[in-house]
């Protein structure tokens, strides 16, 4: 018989790539931002099925460094889109617990939208039930830089000092300080690779890559992506203890 899974328990923090919402309106003859607000509701869907598998923490790349460089017109367009999923959604998200969070370069957005991220983040920061991470302009080499900018400057004022640094204290640094590591990165739309997500924080996720378009994307390919986590054997770099098999402890990481 099997050994229990070392994760029987559900990933407490899945990280998404949502991919392939070009391709998805682009089937259809549709226009690029058609793709977007259906994956905005591919949003909605994800948020429901991540609570109710008992997960914590969901992150979405929803607008990376790199697409700044599309359209001026698709980004015009995004930018609309997630100004409206945050009118919409705002008291939904309150009212349900979930607490908003936002990372990545959000000076480059304009005033109106930036408002709109604080208020909403404000609103809903006593909330405990979930966490919602939605990743904006964001790039983790950027992140990384940031980090190591800061903490050089750090380091030049004498208030850190450089040999005291380690894993623990550096992730402070990120924008992800105080948030548990990823478990499971999915990417949807059949693409393998990370672009540039998370790079630090993922180092020991497991990777998850589905072949639908993320407008697509449902209850059924999330409880699919989980299903096959919970086979996973995570080793974190450690060989498992023989005394009791496919068990190992996760590292320590931050909010853990
Ligand atoms: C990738 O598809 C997707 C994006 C660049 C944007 C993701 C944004 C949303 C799903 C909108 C709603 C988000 C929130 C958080 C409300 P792509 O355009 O790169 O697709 P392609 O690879 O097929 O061209």
């Amino acid at each position: 018989m099997n050994q229990p899974s070392a994760h029987a328990t559900p990933p407490r923090h899945v990280a998404i790539i949502m991919d392939g919402n070009g391709r998805w309106a682009a089937r259809r003859g549709l226009p690029r931002a058609a793709g977007h607000r259906e994956g905005g509701k591919a949003v909605r869907r994800t948020i429901e099925a991540a609570i109710e598998h008992g997960v914590e923490w969901l992150t979405l790349f929803a607008f990376s460094s790199e697409n700044w460089r599309r359209p001026q017109t698709e980004v015009t367009d995004l930018t609309r889109l997630l100004r409206r999923y945050l009118r919409s959604e705002l008291k939904e998200l309150e009212q349900g617990g979930i607490k908003l969070r936002v990372i990545g370069e959000r000076d480059r957005f304009g005033p109106t939208l930036r408002a709109e991220l604080a208020a909403a983040e404000e609103r809903t920061k006593h909330n405990t039930k979930f966490n919602l991470v939605i990743a904006l302009s964001y790039g983790a080499r950027a992140e990384l830089v940031a980090a190591a900018r800061l903490i050089a400057q750090q380091a030049q004022s004498g208030q850190l000092d450089p040999a005291t640094l380690d894993e623990t204290g550096f992730a402070r640094y990120l924008a992800t300080a105080d948030m548990p590591d990823p478990d499971l990165l999915i990417r949807t739309s059949g693409e393998q690779r990370l672009s540039n997500f998370l790079l630090w924080q993922a180092a020991y996720a497991e990777l998850s890559f589905v072949d639908v378009l993320w407008p697509d994307f449902n209850a059924t390919h999330f409880a699919a992506a989980l299903a096959d986590y919970a086979r996973r054997d995570r080793r974190f770099g450690v060989r498992p203890d023989e005394t009791n098999p496919g068990r190992t402890a996760a590292p320590k990481q931050a909010g853990a």
